[in-house]
């Protein structure tokens, strides 16, 4: 698909997951910029991966109770990126580092590049929820135009061609109603079919399924979830970081109710399933930047099957949509 549609710069993304902010730095992209993440105690700072005095990488140094240590002449900065000691001398050198607005919430580092942009909002549910067992999973980096990973989570049609077997089988698709529902400031398709899909993961971790559901929440959130006939199995909550042009840093959040199976197992099965589902998106993905890159845009189309992808682009835009809702019969 076409690259035309670009991430806002003015948004929240998140850069880390809180809780693997520990005793190094990490070095981060936001839209092209190189930052830096650590912790001073219990405070996160988020700074420009640039030290004021001759522009070593902050990430390559050490984090410590007061703040981050360049490795090159040992200066210390706070997280609000205030010189606090300079080694050799008895006074801090009278520099800044470049901070970035940053909040924790929801179990991430949020950063913005925009001053004055207005706090974050919430996740959608489950978060907040009780009785959930949920985990943040830290995936890499992938080569990715933005818009491009967001759809891909949020696709039916290629599952058949990159996952198949796994996820949807080409030779054995089954008819599926599709309701699209749009809220002014966000979309969800929903997904019902009288049948088990014909795969290994739906019929691994998804039980007696009834329905799934692709959600997108603007600028950067996507959801899948997996209905059984007693409500809500599986969410998956995806924030999309846009790192640079063509690469994209995926958060993702798997939710499930609490029940039998300790969640320790869960977690473990969760990950050993998706393992190669990711590396399948990954290399499409990265096959699709690859194949857009030093090429002009695409303009855009919008075949039968993308059912969300004209409500996304609208979103990400800034635009609001039509509350409404919308049937199709497909064969996925
Ligand atoms: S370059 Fe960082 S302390 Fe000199
Ligand atoms: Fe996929």
């Amino acid at each position: 698909m076409t690259a035309i549609v670009t991430p806002p710069a003015d948004a929240w993304y998140p850069v880390a997951i809180a809780s693997d902010v520990r005793d190094r730095p990490l070095a981060r992209r936001l839209l092209g910029r190189p930052l830096v993440v650590f912790r001073a105690g219990d405070r996160i700072g988020v700074l420009a991966d640039r030290c004021p005095h001759r522009g070593f990488p902050l990430s390559d140094g050490r984090s410590g109770p007061d703040g981050v240590q360049c490795p090159y002449h040992g200066w210390r900065f706070g997280p609000d990126g205030r010189c606090i000691a300079t080694p050799g001398a008895s006074r801090p050198a009278g520099a800044t580092a470049e901070a970035v607005s940053s909040v924790v919430r929801d179990g991430l580092v949020w950063a913005s590049l925009a001053p004055t942009t207005p706090a974050p909002k919430a996740l959608p549910k489950p978060f907040g929820e009780a009785g959930q067992d949920a985990f943040w999973w830290s995936l890499a980096a992938s080569r990715a135009h933005w818009i491009d990973a967001i759809e891909n989570l949020l696709d039916p049609a290629h599952p058949h061609f990159i996952h198949p077997g796994l996820v949807r089988s080409a030779a054995r698709r089954r008819p599926v109603r599709v309701t699209v529902n749009q809220a002014e400031d966000w979309v969800e398709a929903l997904y019902d079919e009288d049948n088990r899909t014909p795969a290994l993961l739906p019929r691994l971790i998804e039980g007696l399924r009834t329905r799934s559901i692709g959600r997108f929440f603007p600028p950067a959130t996507g959801q899948i979830a997996f209905d059984g006939p007693h409500g809500p199995r599986l969410t998956v909550t995806v924030v999309f970081t846009p790192e640079s042009e063509d690469m994209v840093r995926p958060f993702a959040h798997f939710s499930t109710p609490r029940g039998m199976l300790p969640a320790d197992l869960k977690r473990a099965v969760l990950k050993l399933v998706h393992v190669p589902i990711l590396a399948q998106d990954r290399k499409a993905l990265a096959r699709q930047a690859e194949a857009l890159r030093g090429q002009p845009p695409l303009p855009p189309v919008i075949g039968p099957l993308d059912v969300l992808r004209p409500a996304i682009d609208e979103l990400v835009r800034g635009g609001r949509l039509k509350p409404g809702v919308r049937q199709h019969q497909l064969d996925l």
